[in-house]
């Protein structure tokens, strides 16, 4: 691919403005020779303004979302985008977020440009767990776990039953549930049901990944070994690591 839209699909800017990057000499090799809009160079060799270029399509990154930020590309007020270097909003493909978190939910969310990627982590087939961590209004009743676990628990205006998902007491109004499905604002709706409401919601895993020491707003990419990670407890009716 010609540099040019290597770059423009990095999200450098319009092919005119990453034309115009290219005259001012701020595309150059890794020794700092001047490189040109048509040259093909290889990718580890490319300098803009004498930084590597960004990660390749293909890319998996996680963020701790932090509450307050919502999980779209257009939206008024504060969005997940904004954690990220600007140029990451431009891209092509574009990067999306796998599933979503709502504004007021915190934790590990999932962004890639990879569509096949995103629809194998999402999918049902992959039944990857999902763990949250709920704040709740009122003291837990006692009764949740069973009704969590039943396989039966039909919220309103949906057509079939929730799977079953784990759940664990934290402390009288806390708890952690693990879900293997994602359907719209699950948790917060599952508690309704069962009378409560949440009050504050974290999701500190998906899959088998965690989000480790990684601080709240700061994002970092998925190699190959985060990549397996993520795999390592596929399939509904595991149950995560303490
Ligand atoms: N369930 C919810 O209710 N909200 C989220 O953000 C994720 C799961």
């Amino acid at each position: 691919m010609k540099l040019v839209r290597m770059l423009a699909n990095l999200g450098h800017g319009s092919r005119k403005e990453v034309a115009a990057m290219f005259r001012e000499g701020r595309v150059t090799d890794a020794a700092g020779e001047v490189l040109y809009a048509d040259d093909q160079p290889e990718r580890d060799d490319v300098r803009v303004d004498g930084e590597p270029l960004d990660p390749a399509p293909g890319m998996l990154l996680m963020l701790h979302k932090p509450t307050g930020h919502t999980c779209s590309a257009k939206d008024r007020g504060r969005l997940v985008y904004d954690l990220l270097p600007p140029r990451f909003a431009l891209r092509s493909p574009t990067l999306s977020t796998v599933g979503r978190l709502d504004r007021e939910t915190s934790g590990l969310l999932l962004m890639t440009d990879d569509g096949q990627l995103l629809h194998r982590i999402i999918s049902p087939k992959a039944g990857l767990p999902k763990v949250y961590e709920a704040t709740l209004a009122e003291p837990l009743r006692g009764n949740e776990a069973a009704i969590f676990a039943s396989g039966t628990l039909m919220l309103e205006s949906e057509k079939t039953p929730l799977l079953p998902a784990g759940f664990e007491v934290l402390a009288p109004d806390r708890a952690r549930l693990t879900l293997h499905e994602g359907r719209y604002h699950q948790v917060r709706r599952m508690f309704a049901a069962v009378g409560n409401h949440v009050v504050a919601l974290h999701r500190p895993q998906v899959g088998g990944l965690t989000l480790g020491d990684l601080p709240e707003g700061a994002w970092r990419l998925l190699d190959d070994g985060d990549r397996a990670q993520l795999y390592a407890m596929g399939g509904a009716g595991t149950t995560p690591a303490p």
